[in-house]
């Protein structure tokens, strides 16, 4: 591992006069050494010795790419506090793990058929292999913690790890509700998608030695940078562009899981919009052209552009938590990926 080359790049302000155009091309430059090793981390332990099937759906899942945004949090936050040593790449790879399975799993129960630009495992597979798969990945997960014996980074995953089961039943329960709240709506985020980053974060944090303090701020930043992050997945699940997504539109709307865009929709609908809501949601009955209809209903009345101010002021809640950390470039990198979550194309 380069740590003694990561630090002195960064000794250079060449490192910020940046070629890249987006905060997660620049980091996995940055990390590059790292993530090399919790890429061969990931293909070593997705190996298994007599099922060919863990296999092929593990390289077809890692080899169709993904962002790798949560293994760069970890590694990111760790080097803020210094040198670590290797245990911080061992949570990265773990937690990767841990976000497959969440995908594995979320397809099944999202019925969707796009992922990462090809068809999802369950469709080319079945929802039983992708389901038993993803357990698989999970308890791999576990191995590479336990592997460092740190204690205290494995609680933090244990933790988001039921946090974001108890999120994923909590939004099944909630599925074709019209009278889901806010409250409930962010409840679901946190725990299915934050939780996750804010875990990714303080555990790099904890592990190279960061105090009480700044790892619970490792934490609050993760937690923000992720609830702006799903906002926008929200978002996108209406307005973005399926080659840059690799995910098909309207999922949420077809699968009637109301989500922000769709709850301010209902929230100043009239009893015509809300017979529609009715129909769609509660009742099933979705008839062609609806999807189009609720794209104009949205953006007509401005609220896709006020979910997108809340994911950006989610965003700037995620900086605000930074200041807490040592200043660092990779801190600067990290700030940049605060403001790239709100706006993202994929
Ligand atoms: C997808 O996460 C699931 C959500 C939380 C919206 P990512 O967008 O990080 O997925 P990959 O790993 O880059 O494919
Ligand atoms: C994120 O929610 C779920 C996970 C945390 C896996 P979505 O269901 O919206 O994620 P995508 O859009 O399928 O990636
Ligand atoms: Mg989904
Ligand atoms: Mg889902
Ligand atoms: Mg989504």
């Amino acid at each position: 591992m380069q740590e003694s080359a990561l630090s002195s790049e960064f000794q250079t302000a060449s490192v910020l006069s940046c070629k890249y155009d987006d905060p997660v091309q620049a980091l996995r430059h940055d990390l590059h050494d790292e993530l090399s090793i919790v890429e061969s981390l990931i293909q070593e332990n997705l190996d298994s010795e007599y099922v060919a099937r863990i296999v092929q759906i593990g390289e077809y899942i890692f080899s169709a790419g993904g962002k790798r945004l949560r293994p760069i949090l970890t590694i990111a936050c760790a080097c803020l506090f210094g040198p670590t040593g290797r245990h911080h790449l061992n949570f990265a790879a773990a937690i990767e793990f841990i976000h497959t399975t969440t995908l594995l799993h979320d397809d099944v129960v999202d019925s969707s058929s796009q992922r990462r630009g090809r068809p999802t495992a369950n469709l080319l597979w079945d929802n039983k292999s992708s389901i038993l798969v993803g357990d698989f990945f999970f308890a791999r997960a576990f191995q590479l913690m336990v592997d460092t014996r740190s204690l205290a980074a494995l609680a933090v995953i244990a933790e988001s790890s039921v946090t974001i089961s108890e999120a994923e039943v909590m939004q099944l329960a909630w599925q074709h509700d019209i009278t889901i709240s806010e409250d409930d709506y962010f409840r679901i985020i946190n725990g299915k998608t934050a939780c996750l980053f804010a875990a990714a974060a303080q555990v790099g944090a904890l592990i190279a030695g960061a105090s009480e303090s700044e790892s619970q701020a490792a934490f609050r930043f993760g937690r923000a940078l992720g609830i702006s992050f799903q906002i926008r997945d929200d978002v996108l699940d209406f307005d973005g562009c399926k080659l840059s997504l690799g995910k098909d539109l309207g999922d949420d709307f077809r699968d009637r899981k109301m989500t922000l865009p769709m709850i301010r929709a209902m929230q100043a609908a009239s009893t015509e919009e809300q017979d529609f809501w009715k129909r769609t949601i509660a009742e099933g009955q979705q008839h062609e052209g609806d999807f189009e209809y609720v794209r104009f209903l949205l953006k007509s009345r401005g609220h896709l552009e006020q979910v997108q101010e809340e994911a950006v002021a989610w965003s700037e809640k995620a900086k605000r938590e930074l200041e807490n950390l040592p200043p660092h470039p990779l801190r600067d990198r990290l700030e940049w990926l605060a403001d790239f979550s709100a706006i993202r194309q994929n």
